[in-house]
């Protein structure tokens, strides 16, 4: 099978069952032989779902098999760079989640056991191939540069603090990493010092500034709601600006050889619901708000339901379509996890030049992340070494 790379998957857990099961099922460049899983109910599940010929719970059965070349390592931020280092010394790629280690030593040992295998290693900081993304970086280019720019990501608090555990810089570490890695990929300079504020737990301000020049603020919030946008990026190049909305929508402002506006279609599930893919083509940020508000008052009934204990029936019903049916409120836009892992194996088989994130752009993402949470404890800017 050589038109298409073979994968193994380590760890069948929330980002793959909504991402990378249905992904590296129906990539055109990748074959996916086996998922590794150390519960047993979920390798089963995803065999089944997206028809994998193997299945097991050892890792080093995984990696023990010669045919597979790539391993995607989607397990949480602790075990990243071991398995990573034992993937590579297996003579194995690796494509490996974000965050790429909670600390810059450890991300280190990385890269330098990457060096020496000699195999590739992409870090899933997908936003780089966001469709929305990568014609916000085209027109960046073409008009200066990005000299300012404002970031917003935000989400419901509840989804931090119950997945990784609420402690001050939970976000940072693990949402807002996303953010440095993309914001590095658009200015194409390094950060060179920050200064975060919070007024509590998950509720950051951050300001960067660049090598280049370039400035930055970030806001980071786990306490809005659904039915905002989860994240909007605005970007003021030489003269004129741009805005991208939850990547289903970029809009200039005074870039006059460019369009007003510019739509994306949503990212479907195999599984769900897939009437948003043509509505964000075709309606962009306004469908993202009208379905943002739809499924946000569903919830709330939902909750309403579940205190009162009224109506089990329809209590039921909703549950199934928000768990089964719906699209994903945070899977529904098309944030490049496809193109990413896809990108990934079409370099490996080709040898074109790769442009997600390295180990090295890992390492400055987390050293970036040190940086802001000890300029949120210190109270002062911190530098960041060139
Ligand atoms: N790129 C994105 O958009 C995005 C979105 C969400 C999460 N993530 C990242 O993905 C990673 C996983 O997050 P999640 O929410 O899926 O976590 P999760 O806990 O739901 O899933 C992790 C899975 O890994 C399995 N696992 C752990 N160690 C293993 C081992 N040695 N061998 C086999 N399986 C093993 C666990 O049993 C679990 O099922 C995190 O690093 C997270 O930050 C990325």
């Amino acid at each position: 099978m050589n038109d298409r790379i073979v994968f193994g998957l380590i760890g069948a857990g929330g980002i793959s069952r909504s991402q990378h099961l249905p992904n590296l099922s129906r990539a055109s460049h990748i074959a996916l032989k086996t998922v590794c899983d150390l519960n047993a109910d979920l390798v089963q599940d995803a065999q089944k779902r997206y028809d994998i010929p193997h299945g097991t719970q050892q890792h080093k059965t995984l990696l023990a098999d010669p045919e597979i070349q790539a391993v995607l390592i989607a397990t949480r931020a602790e075990s990243h760079v071991p398995l990573a280092i034992e993937a590579l010394r297996a003579g194995k790629h690796v494509y490996v989640e974000k965050p790429l280690a909670e600390t810059a030593d450890e991300c280190r040992r990385l890269t330098a056991a990457q060096k020496e295998s000699g195999k590739q290693l992409a870090v899933a900081f997908n936003r780089r191939m966001a469709p929305a993304y990568q014609e916000a970086r085209r027109i960046i280019d073409g008009h200066g540069g990005a000299r300012n720019i404002h970031y917003r990501i935000s989400d419901a608090y509840y989804i931090w603090g119950k997945a990784f555990g609420a402690s001050p810089g939970t976000r940072i570490v693990h949402e807002v990493c996303h953010v440095f890695d993309l914001l590095r990929y658009l200015v194409g300079s390094e950060v060179k010092s920050i200064f975060c504020a919070a007024s509590r737990d998950d509720d950051d301000s951050l300001l960067l500034q660049f090598a280049n020049g370039a400035v930055a603020t970030i806001m980071s919030s786990g306490y809005v709601t659904y039915d905002m946008p989860k994240e909007t990026l605005e970007v003021v190049v030489d003269l004129g600006a741009l805005r991208v909305e939850d990547c289903v929508e970029l809009r200039t402002f005074g870039l006059d050889d460019c369009l007003q506006v510019y739509r994306f279609a949503g990212h479907p599930h195999p599984d769900r619901d897939i009437t948003h893919v043509e509505l964000f083509a075709k309606c962009g940020a306004e469908a993202m708000r009208q379905l943002r508000r739809v499924y946000y008052e569903k919830t709330q009934r939902l909750e309403t339901l579940r205190s009162s204990g009224e109506h089990p029936q329809e209590r039921k019903r909703l549950q199934e379509e928000l768990d089964h049916h719906a699209p994903h409120i945070n899977y529904m836009m098309d944030k490049g996890w496809l193109h990413a892992v896809d990108h990934f194996a079409q370099c490996l088989l080709d040898g074109r030049p790769c442009r997600l994130a390295t180990a090295q752009d890992g390492l400055r993402a987390a050293q970036i992340t040190q940086a802001a949470l000890t300029s949120r404890r210190e109270g002062r800017v911190v530098m960041l070494e060139p």
